[in-house]
């Protein structure tokens, strides 16, 4: 299949690039590099042997957007472009709801027009609230958010449900847990600009020497040691089931619309994944417990059995591959993808 790919210079995007190719697809990427650097695209190159078609616009450029998905060829889309810092999207919800509905607003238009009718978007655990019971499954009702970010993509899943159920377009909802580590080469990973929001980029820059100590949000959840719990994916795990779905939509025209977790189906707690990133990059991760982080849960992580069962994928790599593969990437290139 020739595939959009939206976002694809990020990080998950990236992965799931060198993915399809290996499966035999041919990917394109849209990015308008807000949010990652143009330099990883001789990175995919190299990794996957292939020249990568590539375009550097903004989503938001309904006439751009249009034009790319008329020149044909297109048979589905995957859609990772997007805003995704929570605290910041409640500092400037105007620019998340612009940015997140925006895009996705131009591809559905581009995509009716030119007779691209298949989806996979990324959605995320997020979705599921405050109150739903954990683990987490893809039937739980109602879903809400809590940040702008959050709540972006319960409407963008919203919209994709109604449009889907008028038959235009036929739409996987992937909702992600915890995404982590990195291409085992070392030569892609994550490179959050500025202070790091997330907790494992947050502890490989402790272990490289960029920052001196991590704070650990919150001592005193009702958890084993007292540290929230997440269910962490490996990233190559979670651009494995990308590509499950795309081939699972292929193959079953009668799915309108579905969602499904991806997540390892088990909690690691911060103080368990302090202590796996000492183990594999043999270098200390000095901390300080602090208070809760406004906002965080004390512990949640997915029921994944839906993917395993319907599409026959399931998260394999452990904590320790997850710490390994990023420390391989952090102490390559320290200081991220050059400029
Ligand atoms: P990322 O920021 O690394 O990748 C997103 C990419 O989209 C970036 O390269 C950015 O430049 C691009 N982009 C943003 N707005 C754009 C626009 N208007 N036009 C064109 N390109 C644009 O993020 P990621 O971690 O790879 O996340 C990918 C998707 O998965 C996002 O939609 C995110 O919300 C979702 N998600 C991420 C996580 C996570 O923890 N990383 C968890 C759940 C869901
Ligand atoms: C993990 C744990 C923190 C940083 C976020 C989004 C979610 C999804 C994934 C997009 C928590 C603790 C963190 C630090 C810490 N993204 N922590 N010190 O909050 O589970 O999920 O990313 O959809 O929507 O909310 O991930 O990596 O920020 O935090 O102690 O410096 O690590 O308190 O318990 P989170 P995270």
């Amino acid at each position: 299949m020739r595939v959009l790919v939206t976002g694809g210079a990020g990080y998950i995007g990236s992965h799931t690039v060198v993915q399809l190719v290996a499966a035999g697809h041919e990917p394109v990427v849209v990015d308008s590099h807000v949010n990652s650097r143009p330099s990883v695209l001789p990175r995919l190159e190299e990794l996957t042997g292939t020249r990568i078609e590539s375009h550097g616009f903004d989503l938001r450029d309904a006439d751009a957007t249009s034009a790319l998905l008329g020149e044909g060829g297109f048979d589905a889309v995957i859609h990772f472009a997007g805003l995704k810092a929570v605290g910041e999207s409640g500092r400037s919800p105007l620019e998340y709801y612009d940015n997140n509905l925006g895009t996705t607003f131009a591809l559905l238009r581009a995509m009716g027009r030119h007779g691209v009718g298949t989806l996979v978007f990324s959605s995320s655990a997020t979705v599921y609230g405050e109150q739903a019971p954990v683990p987490y499954r893809e039937g739980h009702e109602p879903l809400v958010s809590s940040s702008p970010y959050g709540r972006s993509k319960v409407m963008q899943e919203q919209i994709l449900r109604d449009v889907a159920a008028t038959g235009a377009v036929r739409v996987a909802l992937l909702r992600y847990f915890n995404p982590v580590g990195a291409h085992p080469s070392g030569r892609i990973g994550e490179d959050p600009q500025g202070i790091p929001n997330n907790l494992m980029p947050f502890i490989a820059q402790v272990a490289v020497g960029r920052r001196e100590r991590l704070q650990v949000f919150g001592g005193d959840y009702p958890t084993a040691d007292g540290t929230a719990e997440r269910d962490y994916i490996h990233v190559e795990d979670l651009a494995a089931g990308h590509v499950a779905a795309l081939d699972h939509l292929r193959d079953h025209p009668e799915i309108r619309v579905r969602e499904w977790n991806l997540g390892g189906g088990r909690g690691t707690s911060v103080l368990e994944m302090v202590a796996a990133f000492e183990a594999a990059s043999g270098r200390p991760i000095p901390y300080d417990v602090v208070d809760r982080r406004a906002g965080d849960l004390p512990a949640f992580w997915a029921d994944a059995s839906r993917a395993e069962v319907e599409l026959g994928w399931r998260a394999t790599r452990t904590i320790e591959q997850m710490c390994a593969d990023t420390w391989r990437w952090q102490s390559a290139n320290p200081q991220g993808y050059p400029a």
